[in-house]
């Protein structure tokens, strides 16, 4: 699991560092930052999939003019804190090993205009114990480098210590994803430790559901959900060849959306493309052409953490929009109920702190509020329920309060404002 990520120069995060808990809801008025720290870990997830810097924050392009992966918001010129020359971004995590913690760090320069960015410093630490490779090591001398390329201590007991020989590598791509290849990597411990954290950092879904995107038919076979929800007829005709599972999605859709669904049917087109239709106990029938954007929006969460191929890691954008609010405490019950069983962490994005109100106690403590004080650029993070006032009325569940608009803005502000200091 992930436990904290840290952003340093990071779009509108100038110093910040996020909590993360099975399920973390980040709450937030519009442009406080809240996408912004998707693409932080989308940054990450990047690097899981040996692209280059220049990939990662722009685009990556595949033979047959395939865009294989859309980069960051605003690309290499808006990825830095007002233009700064460089980020880092920091994420700490589960180790292999039992209550060991490994952090990951990565700065990048992003250098003049027309230049590629490139890996700055780049290291991974096991918490408590040192390094298993870094560009920088606290070593004297300091290890050589020249501008294309960053030398990188790999950890080794020798005995001035943990400090191995210096390995050449290219600084235009991330060293974590190129140093399980390198021919001169021999040290296995080292190699493990690299594998374990691109295999932490690669199963990651981020979902921006999209009705028109749900509603377009899918060719059988195709079993994972596109981030706009692509797929999901397919996604789901694979989740109903597994009798366990088609039961447990029959009780979900029945729970959670209005129809009374007895049955899916998959229905190819002429390409031969399926497209789901619901089945209703009075015979009623709705494709998901006409089915309701709610619907859908259930439909593509619940095949999305039921389905075949699940990922550890799930960043949900707006988790209310097209969600009736009666209906909003079954999901969250559903998604708490996933995350509980330690295979799956969500962070989920809202606009409604009213959704503070149907979290269990244990996410609620994790949620967390991201916003801007009046006439700063620079985004914050805070735990809600470390604001006095907030945690005193969620527990006298004076939800109304928390409705009314920028309420929780305002009760950080007078604890985080500059009065704060005085
Ligand atoms: N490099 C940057 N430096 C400073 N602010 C930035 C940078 N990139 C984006 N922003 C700001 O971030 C805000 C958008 O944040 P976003 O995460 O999309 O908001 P939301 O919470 O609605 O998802 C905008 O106000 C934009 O000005
Ligand atoms: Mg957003």
């Amino acid at each position: 699991m992930l436990k904290h990520l840290r952003l340093e120069r990071f779009k509108n995060f100038e110093d910040s560092g996020l909590d993360l808990g099975p399920l973390t809801l980040l709450v937030g008025t519009n442009a406080s930052g809240k996408s912004n720290l998707r693409d932080a870990f989308r940054l990450l997830h990047g690097v899981s999939r040996g692209y280059t810097m220049a990939e990662i924050i722009g685009e990556k392009w595949i033979e047959g003019g395939v865009l294989q992966w859309k980069g960051i918001r605003g690309g290499t010129r808006e990825v830095a804190y007002q233009q700064a020359p460089a980020f880092a971004l920091e994420v700490t995590f589960d180790g292999p090993e039992p209550s060991q913690m490994l952090l990951y760090r990565i700065e990048v320069a992003i250098g003049p205009n027309g230049t590629p960015p490139r890996v700055a410093r780049e290291r991974l630490l096991i918490e408590g114990k040192g390094f298993v490779f870094d560009s920088h090591p606290d070593s004297n001398p300091p290890p050589q480098a020249d501008p294309l390329h960053l030398a990188v201590r790999l950890r080794k007991k020798s005995r001035e210590g943990w400090v191995g020989p210096a390995v050449s590598f290219i600084n235009e791509r991330p060293v974590l994803s190129q140093l399980i290849e390198h021919p001169e990597v021999k040290l296995e411990k080292v190699k493990e430790m690299a594998r374990h954290t691109i295999s932490a950092l690669a199963s990651m879904r981020f979902l921006d559901l999209s009705p028109e995107a749900m509603r377009l038919p899918s060719l059988p076979g195709q079993t994972i959900l596109g981030d706009r929800g692509e797929n999901l007829s397919s996604v789901l005709q694979a989740i109903c060849e597994k009798p366990e599972l088609e039961h447990a999605l029959t009780e979900w859709v029945r729970e959670l959306t209005p129809l009374d669904a007895t049955e899916f049917e998959f229905t190819p087109d002429q390409t031969g493309r399926v497209l789901l239709t619901l089945v209703e106990e009075n015979g009623q029938r709705t494709s998901v052409y006409s089915a309701s954007d709610g619907t859908l929006r259930f439909l593509a969460m619940i095949a999305a953490l039921l389905g075949t191929q699940p990922a550890r890691f799930y960043f949900f954008e707006e988790l209310e929009n097209g969600i009736h609010p009666t209906r909003l405490h079954l999901l969250i019950g559903l998604i708490e109920q996933k995350v509980a069983t330690g295979s799956i962490q969500m962070v989920a994005t809202s606009h409604s702190p009213q959704l503070l109100g149907t979290l269990s106690e244990a996410s609620r403590s994790d949620a967390a509020l991201i916003y801007r004080l009046p006439n700063q650029a620079c985004a914050r993070i805070r735990r809600i329920m470390g604001i006095p006032e907030a945690a005193r009325v969620v527990q006298t569940r004076d939800l109304a309060r928390l409705h009314s608009s920028g309420w929780l803005e305002d009760a950080v502000a007078f604890t985080d404002g500059p009065e704060a200091a005085l």
